[in-house]
């Protein structure tokens, strides 16, 4: 993997703990690590190649649709996202061509780098398995979130970036440490601490690693940003624009998934408790919002982990 420029690694920084002294230990950890996830699970050719296609000013959609015909199982797997249930445009998708015109090339080619990323992750088991499906329900949630919440947020930005937010557990349970995986096994059913222990652990956390290696596979702005930021909140509404919206909406659906995977029952106290917290004012979204939400995510979990299974 190229080295990522000085000036990625300073922005997607922690900086909101102790910036001059863990932000050089972490820039530290985290370089050594990139090496070692050089040649671990390449990001497609073909997603690759559609991304750096439109991101040219002047590109045109048939390249598009002719580079995603390249690699026909994409192409399918794209498909069947863009006519289910969480994504349905207003008239079914015969083909990579329909998809483009009723999603935009764009919106094809961010759900062609989501499901691609995924796909790399299709045989992961135990604790991985339970991370991807987190990602998986996250990305259902927050999309639906997304409709609620405040304007600016796109729901098929907001979906991939549930869907990526915890990439970076998953490259972390890929490589050397292998005492990773029970460190994750360890807080199953939390949100907002296991990064404190891979800060201790590793230097450095999950999100600012799938930051990093996201903006390395050319995945368009701000979910980099979103990603590497889901645990700084702070730091995220500090930025504000439609990263701390999306940053917010997803540690709202964070929470959500978590809770539904783990089955515990949510009530009206519930919903109260998450529209009262300062993530659900960012984004925007009321106490009746998430209940709503709540009420639908097992439904929204359940059809997006068919589709991604
Ligand atoms: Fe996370
Ligand atoms: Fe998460």
């Amino acid at each position: 993997m190229a080295k990522l420029s000085q000036s990625v690694l300073e922005e997607l920084w922690f900086g909101e703990d102790d910036p001059a002294t863990a932000d050089a230990k972490a820039a530290k950890s985290l370089a050594a690590h990139l090496a070692e996830l050089e040649g671990l699970r390449p990001f497609p050719v073909v997603v690759q190649k559609v991304i750096a296609c439109v991101s040219r000013p002047d590109f045109r959609m048939d390249q598009v649709r002719d580079l995603i015909e390249e690699d026909p199982a994409l192409a399918a797997r794209i498909l069947r996202v863009a006519n289910s249930v969480a994504f349905q445009t207003r008239l079914p998708c015969a083909s990579i061509q329909d998809a483009i015109i009723r999603m935009g090339a764009r919106a094809v080619t961010d759900l062609a780098a989501g499901m691609a990323a995924m796909t790399a992750f299709a045989d992961v088991k135990g604790a991985g398995k339970v991370v991807r499906e987190h990602c998986v329900g996250t990305a259902a949630i927050v999309r639906a979130l997304a409709y609620r919440g405040s304007d600016g947020v796109i729901p098929a930005i907001a979906f991939l970036a549930g869907l990526l937010h915890d990439i970076g557990k998953l490259l972390l349970m890929q490589t050397r440490h292998q005492t990773y995986a029970q460190l994750v096994g360890s807080a199953v059913g939390t949100t907002d601490e296991l990064h404190l222990r891979e800060r201790e652990f590793l230097g450095y956390d999950h999100a600012v690693l799938g930051g990093h290696v996201l903006a390395k596979w050319g995945l368009p702005s701000p979910l980099p940003k979103v990603v590497a930021w889901h645990h700084q909140p702070t730091r995220a509404n500090k930025a504000g624009g439609s990263v701390a919206v999306l940053v917010a909406c997803l540690r709202v659906a964070d929470v959500i998934d978590t809770l539904v995977s783990s089955d515990k029952p949510t009530d009206g106290a519930t919903a109260k408790r998450l529209a009262d917290g300062s993530d659900a004012v960012h984004a925007g979204l009321g106490e009746g919002d998430i209940a709503a939400t709540l009420a639908e995510a097992p439904k929204l979990r359940g059809e997006a982990l068919m589709l991604f299974r």
